[in-house]
């Protein structure tokens, strides 16, 4: 046996503050009811049928009555595989919460879902681009919308917490859920991830169109050594603290209700034994006060997968005394049984259970299920409204980012002869991603019928005659390349869509970033005919298109953008829309060259021996635009600050083109030198602007000094003196951040941002000559 040692501080359930009517029930409660409260099985468990087919899905009476009634389960959650109507939902809730009643203490059922692009286990319901995409529309309010309209579809649906949003950074390409976070940047993450907290829960979460969010997956799961998932990952504390925690620490600053652990380890240590992890970071340090869920079987797996607990029972000890205080089991009820021993043995003190039942139970009474846990049919009416259709089809417009356009290819010529091709041309499985309907998203048979693919929306835009067809290549196989080689040289202009197949999780494990040959050689061999290639892409995540990029005239990301991304790609392509998405994350060319645009000066080695340096395919923030926007007179409104100010930076940015379009202004600090290794620069701040043709603004981004901190020596975070450089766009600007040992009184220090003065190191010393 290894259980852990340390034995958590006994009772929060008796803490101040805590809902008079959480002790209440609590106190009432045998073992059994509040062990089974910790419980979650996962539908199928209690399904008379495999639920993936709707049309005969039911619930069954008997494991229902046992897993609800007799062992006491807190919690059910998703579906197996499959789209439920929303009647059919209301029925499986209004049974489980019958069922619920039929308890000795009704308390009612905590039912979670997957919504993480839209409620995309409703028929019916409203999809949107994945988050990458909505990371890449740079459009916060976008977000937090879309959130607002998944929080009402899911609640209308009866469910009232969704497992969402991803917090994970998306820092390693490789990984198979790329897709879902919202790039590579922390403060990018942040600020979406606010935003999708905010739509989801709303002001108050009990609000009847609003859920219970969840950060997921904490911590470090995007980051995995070899990219495969739920794999080590080996995170220094720095790299811990500066890129992978501050998108949580955000969402626990807004108030986020619930955490998903991550289901790998970080330094061989797996997060569901981590109790410095799950408590003293996420309870201690940061001020988290919600629910702690596991993530699908990954207590049992503490025993069968990463051997730190010898058996199942060993394992449900130490994962409960790391911090978990719900286990998504998902599908028996050993987990109950070996719970209750373990606190009759003594093992886990029964304080323990209190402590993760009041927080089970203080989120039941938020979000009213006491009040009444059933649907509230009323609210059917509104799932798919207009509005959240126009939402998405923006979202999708404002993901859409052009890369290259070399020579002005695009937009098209109305009237070209277009041919179209490729793996993603004809597929709405490679426009929407994977969780789309069914886990891996490629079951198109699912689909409703009304969503069109690229190829469709193409010819509706461009006219059935003037749009040529071949499929030309698989995901990996090549079909009729030779057929579409010909069609190319018939054509004016060809639009290759290369897609990656939808998958995530372990199927979405891959051993080469390079897109396939197959794919690769349809592009080659059509712009070997001379006839100018845009190539589109749907991707999970950044895949190596080097040689494709050197030949195509034009490169357009268009992410998994949902069900309105033929639309929106279309309407890019004739230039009915001017594209505004830019990449929230750095594109690599070589497969071996997996940088992120905050990289140290050390990994560029530019010009060094003649060695590559930094050369990515596309830099972080890049994205084209059919006008042209200039940028002028950067100023530093205050050239020496203090650590308690304010930094303000304006610049004049200008349409200097034809159209108008909307630009996304980015603002870069660099620390000059520092005694830990400065990254060449990071994203401080961001705004996106929309300007008429010749129109100008002058814009305005704000950062408290306190944001420029990094984790210095000591492991605590600092704001060295020194000399800073704001960059926005091809404008810079130096400013100084004096030493004032007093002013670091006035600043709220937050553990994300604990900025400290401090007397200057010895770069700040030097900074007279170094800075020159
Ligand atoms: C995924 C989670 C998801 C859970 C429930 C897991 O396999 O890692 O992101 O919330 O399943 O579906």
């Amino acid at each position: 046996m290894c259980i852990p040692l340390l034995i958590p501080e006994p009772l929060t359930a008796q803490a101040p503050g805590l809902d008079p009517r959480v002790s209440e029930l609590l106190a009432r409660m045998t073992l059994e009811e509040k062990v089974g409260e910790m419980t979650q099985l996962t539908l199928q468990a209690v399904s008379a049928t495999a639920a993936s087919d709707t049309s005969v899905h039911t619930l069954d009476p008997t494991t229902l009555e046992d897993a609800v009634v007799r062992h006491h389960v807190g919690s059910i959650l998703n579906v197996w595989d499959a789209a439920f109507t929303v009647e059919h939902w209301h029925e499986v809730i209004t049974t489980i919460q019958d069922a619920a009643r039929r308890k000795r203490l009704p308390i009612p059922v905590l039912y979670g879902i997957d919504a993480v692009h839209g409620h995309n286990y409703l028929q019916g319901g409203t999809l949107f681009p994945q988050n990458i995409a909505m990371a890449a529309t740079w459009n916060p309010d976008l977000v937090r919308r879309a959130n607002e309209i998944t929080a009402y579809e899911v609640r209308a649906s009866g469910i009232p917490w969704n497992f969402s949003p991803v917090l994970d950074i998306g820092r390693q390409p490789l990984w198979s859920r790329f897709f879902e976070t919202f790039g590579e940047d922390p403060y990018l993450a942040s600020v979406m991830g606010v935003a999708a907290v905010e739509g989801l829960q709303g002001e108050n979460v009990g609000d009847p169109i609003r859920v219970a969010a969840t950060a997921k997956h904490f911590l470090g799961y995007s980051v995995p050594h070899t990219g495969k998932d739920r794999t080590t990952a080996w995170i220094p504390e720095r790299r811990l603290r500066e890129e992978v925690l501050p998108s949580f620490a955000a969402a626990i600053d807004a108030g986020v209700r619930t955490v998903m652990v991550n289901s790998g380890d970080i330094n061989g240590v797996p997060v569901h034994a981590d109790r410095r992890i799950l408590v003293d970071l996420l309870r201690d340090e940061l001020g988290f006060d919600g629910v702690v869920v596991s993530d699908w079987e990954d207590i049992i797996k503490l025993h069968t997968v990463h051997r730190v607990a010898a058996s199942r029972k060993e394992a449900v000890a130490i994962a409960i005394m790391a911090g978990v205080d719900m286990s998504m089991v998902p599908l028996e009820l050993e987990f109950t049984e070996h719970l209750v021993e373990l606190v009759r043995e003594g093992v886990v003190p029964e304080s323990r259970i209190d402590e993760a039942v009041s927080r089970i139970l203080d989120l039941k009474f938020d979000l009213g299920l006491f009040d009444d846990p059933y649907p509230d049919p009323t609210l059917a009416g509104g799932i798919g409204s207009a509005e959240a259709r126009s939402v998405s089809r923006l979202a999708a417009e404002e993901a859409i980012t052009l890369v290259e356009n070399r020579g002005g290819l695009l937009p098209l010529r109305r009237g070209s002869r277009v041919l179209v091709t490729g793996p993603g041309a004809h597929s709405v499985a490679a426009l929407h991603g994977s969780w789309t309907y069914t886990w891996q998203g490629i079951q198109e048979s699912v689909y409703p019928a009304d969503v069109i693919t690229p190829l469709e929306a193409i010819r509706r835009e461009f006219g059935e005659h003037q749009v040529t067809y071949v499929p030309g290549a698989g995901f990996h196989t090549m079909l009729d390349v030779d057929e579409a080689v010909r069609a190319a040289r018939d054509a004016d202009v060809a639009v290759v869509v290369l897609a990656e197949e939808p998958s995530t999780e372990k199927p979405g494990d891959i051993h080469d970033l390079m897109l396939s040959d197959a794919q690769r050689t349809l592009a080659l061999e059509i712009a070997a005919t001379g006839t100018p290639v845009v190539v589109v892409l749907l991707a999970n995540r950044p895949r190596v298109i080097r040689d494709v990029a050197e030949v195509a005239g034009a490169v357009i990301l268009a992410y998994q953008s949902g069900p309105h991304g033929g639309e929106a790609l279309a309407d890019v392509l004739s230039g009915d829309a001017n594209p505004s998405g830019r990449l929230p994350f750095t594109y690599p060319r070589y497969t071996g060259d997996l940088m992120t645009d905050d990289h140290r000066h050390a990994e560029r080695l530019d010009g060094h021996n003649g060695w590559n340096g930094f050369r990515p395919q596309w830099p972080f923030g890049h994205g084209l635009s059919y006008t042209r926007f200039t940028y002028d007179n950067l100023h530093v409104h205050q050239s020496e600050l203090d650590i308690g100010d304010t930094l303000r930076v304006s610049v004049d940015v200008r349409n200097a083109g034809k159209r108008a379009g909307k630009e996304v202004v980015h603002l870069f600090v660099s620390d000059v030198y520092a005694s830990v290794a400065p990254p060449v620069r990071r994203l401080r701040a961001f705004t996106k602007v929309e300007l008429a043709p010749g129109e100008h603004r002058t814009v305005t981004l704000a950062v408290p000094v306190s944001e420029l901190a990094f984790v210095g020596l000591d492991g605590s975070w600092i704001v060295e003196p020194g000399s800073f450089v704001a960059a926005v766009a091809d404008q810079r600007s130096t400013f100084v951040v004096r030493a004032i040992e007093d002013a670091v009184e006035s600043i709220p220090q937050k553990p994300r941002a604990r900025a400290k003065a401090t007397s200057p190191s010895p770069a700040g010393l030097g900074q007279s000559w170094r800075d020159g």
